[in-house]
């Protein structure tokens, strides 16, 4: 018998139930915030996807030739396609441009709890503005879609790339070093960082100060930290006014600086920020985004591009380890024929109560009254 493919999982009613729930609540807080959906194709030319970061992404993709030569890949996630559409098709939109999607995501990772070969993701774009109220109502967007689904605990935190860059050159530390220890900050592994830094020269002093601010959510401290260093100053006073922001606009109570965060995708530049589960141990990032530059790679005319993605089963995960009540389905009316004889007026009534919106089941397998209740309060919860 043929197996289902590693890292991919079939949804049964009761779960798909679950999952639409998630959307609808989802499509709702993207409604709310003046958002329009867009769907773009599951697979592209792998090329959309090599472009910003090179060929040693498609160790990560599932890409292929079809039958007329050309190459191909699985979308391993929407920003890009989303980006090429928008030069294609709506470079002329108005401004900003807000646009959310939901789509299945292909990565040949290793599978394991909360991380799968094709796995949900619901994200955005905004297009055409980078204003500090836009990317206040962006992260602000992540964060109460999380909330609105459902979820107690979350944490939001917010770095920015500039910054950890000034960081580097403080220690000039160079591209190949920074290639190497960036995994180490990614993981927030910083016994390993401590240990690189040290092997590449840095001295016992400066590596403890710079992995004191990598992990210090203290804005006063990091800002000393980068004197003298303008582009970091001004993008550090930038992140400041966006934190006031969301604590005084949004009512967020407790955004965190991290200006460890450094995402694994290539095309970030300055605001990146990541939402947390920490229910979920090991596979806890429940969304990642920021501030990024893909339109001008494609070919457009330059504009302010940022958005985020949600991973829809980790965050259904996280509602189900926080206990979460899923509102249930259930069937209005529930009819059973008594007599084989009354079956034609049976399914006429159903059809008269479908027909007025009402949902109704009954009975298909000439059961008698008692078996058919039993079947209709277990299966198809009917509260009798
Ligand atoms: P990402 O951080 O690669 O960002 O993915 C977003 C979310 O997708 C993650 O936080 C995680 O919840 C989920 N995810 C990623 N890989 C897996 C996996 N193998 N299994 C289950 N869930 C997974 C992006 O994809 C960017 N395109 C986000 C973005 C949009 N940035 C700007 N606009």
């Amino acid at each position: 018998m043929a197996q289902i493919p590693r890292g991919t999982r079939d949804f049964i009613p009761e779960e798909m139930q679950k999952r639409r729930y998630l959307q609808q609540r989802m499509e709702a807080t993207f409604r709310g915030y003046g958002y329009g959906e867009i769907q773009t194709p599951t697979f592209e030319t792998l090329e959309l996807f090599t472009a910003k970061s090179g060929a040693s992404i498609i160790d990560e993709l599932y890409n292929f030739t079809d039958k007329g030569g050309r190459e191909l890949a699985l979308r391993p996630e929407l920003t890009a396609p989303v980006i090429r559409c928008y030069i294609e098709r709506l470079q002329m939109a108005p401004k900003p441009l807000k646009v959310f999607y939901f789509g299945n995501c292909f990565r040949y990772d290793r599978p394991q709890k909360g991380r799968y070969r094709e796995f949900w993701q619901a994200g955005c774009e905004l297009i055409g503005t980078d204003t500090p109220e836009a990317h206040a109502e962006l992260v602000a967007l992540a964060y109460t879609i999380l909330k609105n689904i459902g979820l107690q605990n979350i944490v939001l935190n917010i770095g920015n790339l500039h910054v950890i860059n000034a960081m580097f050159e403080k220690l000039r530390i160079t591209d190949a070093v920074k290639k190497d220890v960036l995994p180490f900050i990614d993981k927030s592994q910083y016994e390993d960082l401590f240990s690189a830094l040290r092997a590449n020269d840095i001295s016992q002093q400066d590596a403890e100060a710079f992995l004191e601010i990598l992990q210090t959510p203290d804005l006063d401290k990091i800002m000393a930290y980068v004197h003298g260093q303008a582009q970091a100053e001004a993008e550090l006073a930038r992140l400041r006014g966006i934190l006031e922001l969301l604590k005084t606009s949004f009512g967020i109570a407790d955004p965190r600086v991290k200006i460890g965060i450094v995402r694994g995708l290539d095309y970030y530049k300055g605001l990146v920020f990541e939402i947390e589960a920490p229910v979920l141990g090991a596979e806890k990032q429940l969304c990642g985004g920021g501030d990024y530059e893909l339109v001008s790679l494609f070919g457009g005319t330059p504009v302010p591009q940022a958005g985020f993605a949600i991973g829809c089963d980790r965050a259904l995960l996280a509602l189900e380890t926080e206990q979460f009540t899923f509102p249930q389905p259930s069937l209005d009316v529930f009819i059973v024929p008594v007599t084989e004889t009354t079956i034609p007026l049976a399914l006429s009534v159903a059809s008269q109560l479908r027909a007025r919106g009402l949902t109704v089941d009954l009975d298909l397998l000439r059961r008698g009254i008692g078996k058919s209740l039993k079947y209709a309060r277990r299966s198809m919860r009917v509260s009798l």
